[in-house]
């Protein structure tokens, strides 16, 4: 059998960005459109252990590499403000990180960036952390980038409207600058979901 590692990832963002939708996709490949804010409540599933705890969410999800089987173990915290304060308990040791923001709000990209800074403070030095920008359907069929409009009507395309508000290229500039991997990604439609996950278990180091 192929050697195996567990490595302990974290999510950390802004409340509503998408960080449970987005381990639902992973885990079950599954999309619920009115998803509960993860606080302190329990729950247990069949195949993949679950434990939710006050804060955060416990599950585990392997991923299979040519060389190697990475075991996740995920911590899904709370994004509400309330819960801040008990983030390092979560990312405390941590072998790598999701940092999640909204594509179509600002102030989620503000604070991913302040856990960015968080984590290359206070986080294990060597830690991998992926900066992805969630809800890439709400980007409109074309999935073409915003720019602003001048006029005051609104752009239409066809029935489906674009609500990106953060460019593709700005996102990933930062990133670049900070070295963090960077994916957008759709929870919804689960593009690009699998694909954060490999990037990561990847970039984990053979040990
Ligand atoms: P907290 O647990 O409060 O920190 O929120 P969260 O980051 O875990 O967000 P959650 O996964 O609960 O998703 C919030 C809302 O956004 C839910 O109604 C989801 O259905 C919706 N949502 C999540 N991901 C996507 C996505 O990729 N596209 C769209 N359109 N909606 C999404
Ligand atoms: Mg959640």
């Amino acid at each position: 059998p192929k050697p195996s590692s567990s490595v302990k990832l974290v999510l950390l963002g802004e409340a509503a960005v998408g960080k449970s939708s987005l381990v639902l996709r992973f885990v079950n490949d599954d999309f619920q459109e009115n998803k509960e804010p993860t606080i302190g409540a329990w729950s247990h599933r069949p195949s993949n252990f679950t434990l939710t705890l006050i804060s955060a969410a416990f599950l585990t999800q392997k991923c299979n590499l040519p060389t190697r089987t990475i075991k996740f173990e995920i911590w899904d915290t709370a994004g509400q403000e309330r819960f801040a304060s008990l983030a390092p308990m979560y990312y405390r040791n941590a072998q790598s990180a999701l940092v999640v923001y909204d594509i179509t709000k600002p102030s989620s990209l503000t604070k991913a960036k302040h856990w960015v800074a968080e984590l290359q403070r206070q986080a294990s030095p060597g830690i991998v952390i992926a900066l992805v920008g969630n809800k890439l359907d709400l980007a409109g069929p074309a999935n073409e980038e915003s720019g602003v409009t001048d006029t005051e009507e609104e752009e239409t395309q066809g029935d489906e409207e674009n609500r990106r508000a953060i460019s593709t290229q700005e996102a990933k500039a930062y990133a670049e600058e900070e070295g963090l991997l960077f994916y957008e990604t759709s929870a919804k439609t689960g593009e690009n979901v699998q694909t954060v996950f490999e990037a990561i278990a990847n970039a984990i180091p053979e040990s």
